[in-house]
């Protein structure tokens, strides 16, 4: 889909070229025709007030109201839209109306469209941030994942191919849309990472796809194979990809936007290509979706994706371990101890808690080669974090309450939401072991917690740290909200762009 900002009301007059498509206009509640709505109401003989007699539309947020084939005009179709209060419209309001319009006209199967939604003098966005924020939203809303699909092509196709947006100043919405331009590719390059199956997407395959996709932009990779990482002591990573016909890999990406001397902001993703439990073995039901398992590591790669893209003036360092947990002859077994980079040894006493052990040696790693301001690590970590918070916030752990903050504040921004749940040395008892340093299990309790005490023993003096545990917000079934489609949801890239930008940027 393309997006294009225009200058011209003359499209929301219905002159445009002789070229059909849906030309989009708002009303606000009452309802109150916007002036763009309006002009196309007189052009067309007044088939909006007409059509609004005959309909609920009261012009409450969420609503639309459809008039097909308007005569006197040149559209296939009117679209009035409710903005409900629309200077209570913000940047996340506008993006939820950019996603419902183009569902609307993807579902109806138009092929173009313009909008003109106009926003009061006394709005909380300028004009050309709400231009941007609408495109942005209705980009996302336009991701599909149909690669796999043969057959009844033209039930799936997304027919929608030109979007035009209504805008008094051009140059300035498409300064502003530029960078979420980038936020978008992120997330779109996060949810194809997530929604592809793990027979495709093994750990080398995942490598392979950062590295094609980062370093045109400008991106450093390292990747470094199991020789490497057996050389340097990676016993807990590699231990988990004992089992796996597929080699592990850990992705080292580097973006160098700001300053030569200044420490990077790291981030630090679990990407277990599939989770198969190990010799744990989780039952079916519960291993379908595991191909998941990665989703961190996506949301790290599609954030540094974002970040190169917009060329964002700052050093970050995406750090990724991938691997496959399955079991076999060779696999890590329960009662193994293995020996951790950081030298630490851990008991695993079940091995389908192989997140915890997959980020202790890329946490390790990230922490002794950068130095880094901060670490933040986002995993699909614990089924326990789901059952405490479902699927509207992610937990988030820390050993640092101004960057608890930080990340609370560029969640509610983005819609990415957290919620903070607590460390305590009462929790680290629990994962005492009887014969080594630690085991990779707590109790039946807590275990969101015991995941992230684990964690927490790996991080060195000084660090700042913080832990998103994203199980139960990375994909969705069915599409319950407006700018998220069915399965990877691409979570964690908004959020970590949003947070760089406020708080790491030079
Ligand atoms: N990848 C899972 C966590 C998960 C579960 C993510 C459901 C998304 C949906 C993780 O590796 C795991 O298996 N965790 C175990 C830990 C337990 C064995 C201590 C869990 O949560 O049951
Ligand atoms: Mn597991
Ligand atoms: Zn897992």
């Amino acid at each position: 889909m393309q997006i294009s900002f225009v200058a011209s009301a003359a499209i929301t007059s219905g002159d445009t070229d002789g070229e059909r498509g849906a030309l989009v206009v708002a009303a606000a509640e009452s309802p109150a025709l916007l002036p763009a709505a309006v002009r196309l109401d007189k052009a067309s003989g007044g088939a909006l007030t007409r059509a609004q007699k005959y309909s609920r539309f009261t012009g409450k947020s969420g609503q639309f109201l459809e008039v097909l084939a308007p005569s006197g005009i040149k559209a296939s179709r009117l679209l009035l839209v409710g903005l409900g209060k629309p200077e209570s419209l913000d940047e996340k309001g506008l993006e939820t109306l950019g996603a419902q319009i183009v569902g609307r006209l993807l579902g109806a199967g138009e092929a173009a469209a313009s909008l003109e939604i106009e926003l009061p003098k006394a709005s909380k966005v300028k004009k050309a941030e709400a231009a941007a924020h609408l495109a942005f939203g209705a980009r996302l809303k336009s991701y599909a994942f149909d690669k796999y699909r043969t057959r009844n092509l033209d039930e799936y196709e997304r027919k929608l191919k030109t979007l035009r947006i209504v805008t008094p100043d051009v140059v300035a919405a498409k300064k502003a849309h530029a960078g979420l331009a980038a936020v978008a590719d992120g997330i779109f390059l996060a949810r194809d990472l997530v929604n592809e199956p793990p027979n495709i997407l093994y750990p080398a395959e995942f490598a392979r796809r950062a590295k094609t996709r980062l370093s045109k932009l400008g991106v450093k990779i390292d990747i470094l194979g199991e020789a490497e990482m057996k050389k340097q002591g990676f016993g807990a990573l590699l231990g988990v990809g004992q089992g796996s016909a597929r080699e592990s890999q850990l992705v080292v990406m580097q973006w160098s936007g700001g300053k030569k001397s200044a420490k990077p902001i790291a981030l630090v993703g679990k990407g277990v290509c599939f989770d198969s439990g190990g010799l744990s073995i989780k039952t079916g039901s519960g291993m379908q979706g595991m191909k998941g398992d990665m989703a961190g590591a996506a949301a790290v790669t599609g954030t540094m994706l974002a970040l190169a893209a917009r060329k964002a003036r700052v050093n970050a360092v995406g750090v990724i371990g991938l691997v496959e947990n399955m079991p076999d002859g060779g696999a890590f077994r329960p009662d193994d101890v293995l020996t951790s980079l950081s030298g630490q040894t851990i008991e695993v006493l079940n091995t389908d808690a192989e997140g915890r052990l997959v980020l202790a040696d890329a946490l390790t790693y990230t922490q002794r080669r950068f130095q880094p301001k901060a670490v933040i690590d986002l995993a699909t970590l614990t089924g326990a974090i789901v059952a405490a918070l479902g699927f509207e916030h992610a937990g988030v752990f820390s050993n640092n309450d101004d960057l608890v903050r930080h990340i609370q504040a560029a969640g509610r921004a983005t819609g990415e939401r957290v919620w903070q749940l607590p460390l305590d040395p009462f929790y680290d008892k629990m994962i005492r072991s009887k014969i080594a340093d630690m085991k990779n299990i707590g109790g039946a309790n807590s275990g969101s917690i015991t995941a992230a005490q684990f964690l927490l023993r790996f991080i060195e003096k000084g660090t700042q740290w913080a832990h998103l545990d994203i199980a139960g917000v990375a994909w969705q079934d069915g599409e319950q909200k407006p700018t998220i489609p069915s399965w990877g949801t691409g979570w964690g890239v908004r959020l970590l762009n949003r947070l760089v930008k406020e708080h790491y940027e030079s």
